[in-house]
């Protein structure tokens, strides 16, 4: 069955959401509210979200909105109508009788509860309605958060189910995960009972919340918002009514009961109006002294706020052995939560479903977790596990696996999808080597290599990897939430810290090497970002032969921000590019003005139709919806590859010094209009003297080599400059730009 048109009923958070991803995949929906202004002023919602909801902003009036009076018509039309009204249940009832007299025979109907179970929703629909109904629980915001869960009934057509699921999958880019009809389904009920664990230990062991959200964070594998930073993005008053919903569902004696008691510190948040970000805030508050913002902590003994202590416990990056094995509070507390989430967990297979693989999936889709709780067991090892872990009564699954023993019990991963994921394919591969930033796979004919860094950024080492994953087919894929945030700032300011600037520049020197083996290599080298792709990570993408790319991606050079030019080929790829245009044919200054403007304002795209235009990407580049399908379009590029050759090498003529002038005449504009101030003004000029290339004239022809060391050498001057270390450290510590 093929879905070609589609209406969502509710036009708020998650209809809008829907809409907007359907709008994505090119597929003409229409949305309806109780009034049409509801919905039109859904539309405008989604036009200026931000993180932007739409790939395309100039496809908005791909979605057409309406009310459920006077266009109910366009329902007779639609192949798949989604309901995504407020969680009442008498009101969905009344929704899908009006649906079901007028949609067209055969057409699926949704819903995109997240608590009302599947007999409940459905319990007035005939059997052949039923056929027909089934849930599918999109997460918020839909565009980003990779799971869907579909919960059938006992009726289902199941040829339909499936092709939705592909459709889903396909289309939609979506983990589409089916699951059995219990409360919370896999991904709330896991991912609710971990935070319920996570706060309910901090309160007992009498961690700060600070001390809490970093160990239950990034060490564990775990967005950084850890627990009370997801609880204050959320919203209190939005979980305690989460929390209300399973404690009435869920059976006395389940588990999670005893981590949903009301906890008298939240009610009294929730009745003062500290909600989270949208209130007065909430466990972190912002507090605005002399117009300056301070970020506060409440005491979860006293209530009381004070300023955020940073906490560093030392462990960068995923370390779950590292954090257990810790003889301090951390490693207690740590222990404490991730013992009682496998518990749990595996209690509920095969209850909630039968496959102990999904939920690893479902936490990793739905709550960007780097792994499950199966697989955090498999990681910590059964053995280990056994020794360590407490009692376990009524728990098939860990009864079973103590008497098996059996340390190979995960099997394949993300079994729900038959597409060859990253996942699926490392157990298979061989590891080659691994090195603090990297790992290389080989599989069949053709290497992988991770970067396995916070956020991906990149080192000597990770240059390292690249360099030596060259000997064959490459593809740069991770499966972590960015493909690379850049160059590692810390790693660069330890050396400038200690005026080592040797170190740095032998650094630069080894990425420039590095990039430039990839692009000429005797194989081809394909990188396959998602996610943050800025700087250096850009310049990796840039310098492979080719490129498959996740829609979500947020891509640009963004030196400029911490007081540095490109210098890992990224002005000169760019200088490139743009000179192949056909303005660039006519005019030898319109590429590298054109350049200046897009680096100088560190401009960045939120999605591969954003990119184009700046040329971060090209036109021939695979643009796609999945993610788990990013390594078999990479493979499928090195198949269709076997007789490649290298690319020529690039060549440039640029005017020098009139070209510098006419910089120079735009930063000073800029510099009388206070846009930038006096070491902006610096970093413009050095930028003016990479692109226009320095001591050239326009007959003269560079090379890349010319073009590398230009960038080296505005680089360095500006590492060195006291003005750009304040700019880094300022952006290390706060995470925003200093403007100097
Ligand atoms: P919301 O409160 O943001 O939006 C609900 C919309 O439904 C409103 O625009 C309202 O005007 C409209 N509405 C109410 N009665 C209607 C009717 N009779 N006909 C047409 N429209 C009507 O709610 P939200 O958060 O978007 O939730 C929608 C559904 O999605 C609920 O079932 C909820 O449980 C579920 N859900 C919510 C998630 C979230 O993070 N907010 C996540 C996953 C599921």
């Amino acid at each position: 069955m093929k879905i070609n048109k589609v209406v969502v009923i509710g036009s708020g958070t998650m209809g809008s959401g829907i809409a907007a991803h359907l709008c994505n995949a090119n597929i003409p929906v229409t949305l309806l509210d109780l009034k049409t202004e509801i919905s039109e002023k859904a539309r405008d919602k989604i036009y200026n979200s931000r993180p932007p909801l739409l790939i395309n902003k100039s496809k908005i009036n791909n979605i057409k909105v309406g009310n459920i009076e006077d266009d109910f018509e366009v329902v007779k039309d639609a192949d798949w109508v989604v309901e995504a009204v407020v969680e009442r249940i008498d009101i969905k009832h009344n929704i899908y009788e009006k649906i079901f007299k007028n949609r067209k025979k055969g057409a699926i109907v949704s819903s995109n509860t997240s608590s009302i179970p599947i007999k409940v929703l459905s319990e007035k629909l005939t059997n052949e309605e039923k056929k027909d109904f089934c849930i599918t629980h999109f997460f918020n915001p839909v565009r980003y958060m990779g799971l869907l869960e579909i919960v059938k009934n006992e009726n289902n057509d199941l040829d339909k189910i499936n092709s939705l699921k592909k459709f889903c999958e396909i289309e939609l880019g979506k983990g589409a995960i089916v699951c059995n009809d219990t409360p919370g389904f896999l991904g709330n009920r896991i991912g609710v009972y971990a935070m319920q664990v996570a706060m309910t230990e901090a309160f007992r062991m009498k961690l700060s919340i600070e001390e809490a959200d970093a160990v239950f964070g990034r060490p564990m594998g775990i967005p950084k918002t850890g627990v009370f930073g997801l609880y204050d993005l959320i919203g209190i008053d939005l979980m305690a009514d989460v929390l209300k919903s399973f404690i009435k569902e869920l059976p006395e004696n389940d588990k999670f009961q005893i981590v949903a008691k009301e906890i008298p510190l939240v009610s009294k948040l929730i009745a003062t109006g500290y909600t989270g970000r949208k209130g007065k805030g909430g466990f972190y508050r912002m507090k605005k002294d002399n117009n300056k913002k301070i970020l506060e902590a409440i005491n979860l003994e006293t209530s009381e706020y004070s300023p955020t202590k940073k906490i560093d416990i030392g462990i960068e990056t995923v370390d779950i052995n590292a954090l257990i094995k810790r003889k301090d509070k951390y490693g207690e507390y740590a222990w404490s939560v991730i013992s009682q989430i496998i518990k749990y967990a595996s209690s509920l297979v095969p209850g909630i479903t039968d496959k102990f693989n999904d939920i690893d999936e479902a936490m990793r889709l739905g709550f960007n977790w780097a792994m499950g709780p199966f697989e955090m067991l498999k990681s910590i090892g059964v053995k280990n596990f056994f020794e360590k872990v407490d009692n376990f009564e009524n728990n098939k699954f860990l009864e079973d696996l103590s008497k098996s023993k059996d340390e190979n019990f995960y099997g394949e991963r993300q079994l729900y999808t038959n597409i060859q994921t990253l996942g699926k394919i490392r157990p298979l591969a061989i590891k080659v080597d691994k090195n603090n930033s990297a790992e290389i796979h080989r599989f069949k004919d053709f290497n992988i290599v991770e970067f396995t860094t916070k956020a991906c950024a990149l080192d000597y080492d990770s240059m390292d990897a690249l360099k030596n994953a060259t000997d064959k087919p490459l593809v740069v894929i991770n499966e972590s939430m960015q493909f690379s945030a850049g160059v590692n700032l810390s790693y660069t300011m330890g050396f400038a810290n200690k005026g080592d600037y040797k170190s740095i520049e032998k650094f630069i020197k080894y990425f420039q090497e590095t990039c430039k083996t990839l692009k000429y290599s005797k194989y081809p080298v394909v990188s396959a970002p998602s996610g943050l792709t800025l700087g250096g990570g850009f310049e990796v993408l840039v310098q492979s032969n080719f490129v498959a790319s996740h829609t979500n991606i947020v891509i640009g050079l963004v030196e400029t921000i911490v007081g540095l030019v490109p210098a890992g080929g990224g002005c000169k790829e760019m200088l490139w590019r743009w000179s192949q245009s056909e303005e660039a044919k006519k005019n030898p200054d319109f590429a590298p003005l054109k350049v200046f403007d897009i680096i100088g304002y560190a401009r960045t795209a939120t999605s591969p139709t954003e990119a184009e235009p700046l040329k971060y990407l090209k036109p021939e580049d695979k643009k796609i919806m999945n993610r788990n399908s990013l390594l078999t379009e990479a493979k499928n590029i090195i198949d269709q590859n076997t007789s490649f050759k290298p690319p020529e090498e690039c060549k440039f003529n640029l005017s020098g010094k009139p070209l510098k002038d006419k910089m120079i005449k735009i930063l000073e504009n800029l510099y009388n209009d206070k846009v930038i101030l006096d070491h902006g003004m610096k970093v413009g000029m050095e930028l003016a003297n990479v692109l226009s290339g320095g001591d050239t004239t326009i007959e003269k022809t560079l090379t890349e080599n010319d073009l590398y060391q230009l960038e080296l050498e505005s680089f360095m001057k500006l590492i060195e400059s006291k003005q750009t270390q304040d700019r880094i450290k300022h952006t290390l510590l706060t995470g925003k730009p200093l403007i100097n």
